[in-house]
């Protein structure tokens, strides 16, 4: 099991040792690596959580009439930690998810993490679990916040007790295509979220909503796909796991935040990144005509940092984008983002936390 296996030790730019896993750091994908420590912490409803723990990751035990498992009452949030080269670990934004997380616990009547108790909770396990933070350059530290009703329910109701808990995985590129552009097709049928619903929290039910249309697309050969409103099926949303925006003459567009589409968090930074580039940013209504007009597209979030989209399928029609070739726009801001994260640039910003 990965708590029985050896460390092996690096040197750090700065001369330092450090401790790593021994597993092939070049042959990350995102899939789960089991760490040495998760971290726990349960409530009462309409309770605080008390401090929590540190345990063993390993399998949680929930009764069968827990309010997760019968009707989805269930969030989750994602961040990274990214060593930098001098062999620290930094947080990007932490409280941005916490925030998040907060949010969707009020929509979905679970007791809320305070933001202070949620960024400890974070710097804890990953500090648990440090020697599982990539080597510069070849990945980062998943981390995986999620917060549940863990208490039994028949009745359609809110849990009894609940659990927040956090597990982390050493991760590597979220679509297999790596950093090239990624294939999307546009979906007509079925839709992410309605208005009214919960596609602006991080509903684990959001999720499993895509399974159909992803797996479908993926069977034709499709990295995921890009769903529209549900509404008048015209308006961009989301792409299964990310934020989507669009570029025309330079002028970046996405479809603004409006109770069905997630804030994310990496959304939110490329925005400020870009304008703090030079450049027009737009948060409005995107039709799929638009989409289909663009010089570059590109998707965001913690997962898939920035996504260079090389074609879109739309109705049976394929657009491509710079000849599969990642766009001038994607690429300078995917620099300027990831610069950011790993400690390369300055934090201007203040984004970053040892
Ligand atoms: C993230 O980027 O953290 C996400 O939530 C995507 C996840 C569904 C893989």
């Amino acid at each position: 099991s990965a708590t029985r296996r050896e460390a092996t030790s690096s040197v750090s730019a700065s001369g330092e040792t450090v401790e790593l896993a021994d597993i092939n750091w070049d042959d990350l994908g995102f899939g789960l690596v089991p760490t040495d420590y998760m971290f726990v912490t349960k409530c009462l409803k309409g309770g605080d959580f008390p401090k929590g723990e540190l345990v063993h990751f390993g399998n949680v035990e929930l009764s069968p009439s827990s309010g997760v498992l019968n009707y989805g009452q269930g969030l989750f949030e994602g961040l990274k930690a990214y060593r930098k080269q001098d062999g620290s670990v930094v947080l990007f934004r932490p409280e941005e998810n916490a925030l998040r997380m907060r949010m969707g616990a009020e929509r979905m009547c679970m007791p809320e993490p305070t933001v202070e108790q949620f960024v400890e909770a974070v710097k804890l396990t990953v500090l648990a679990n440090k020697r599982w933070v990539p080597p510069p350059g070849k990945g980062s530290l998943y981390i995986r916040p999620l917060l549940m009703g863990s208490g039994s329910v028949l009745g359609v109701a809110p849990a009894p007790e609940y659990t927040f808990l956090i597990y982390v995985s050493p991760v590597g590129n979220y679509f297999k295509e790596g950093l090239a552009p990624i294939h999307l097709i546009v979906e007509n049928e079925l839709h992410r979220a309605a208005p009214g619903g919960t596609g602006s929290v991080k509903a684990i039910g959001n999720y499993a909503a895509v399974l159909k249309a992803q797996s479908a697309a993926k069977a034709k050969g499709y990295s995921d796909v890009l769903y529209l409103d549900s509404v008048h099926k015209r308006y961009l949303e989301e792409v299964s796991s990310c934020n989507v925006f669009v570029v025309k003459d330079s002028i970046i567009s996405t479809p603004a935040i409006k109770g069905t589409i997630l804030p994310g968090i990496t959304r939110k930074s490329i925005i400020d990144v870009a304008r703090s580039l030079g450049f027009q940013v737009e948060e409005r209504l995107v039709s799929v005509e638009e989409l289909l007009d663009a010089d570059e597209v590109f998707c965001t979030g913690t997962a898939v940092v920035v996504s260079p989209v090389g074609s879109i399928t739309y109705l049976g029609k394929r657009v491509s984008y710079g000849d599969s070739k990642v766009g001038a726009v994607s690429q300078q801001l995917y620099t300027a983002l990831t610069s950011l994260q790993m400690g390369l640039s300055e934090d201007k910003m203040g984004w970053t936390v040892e």
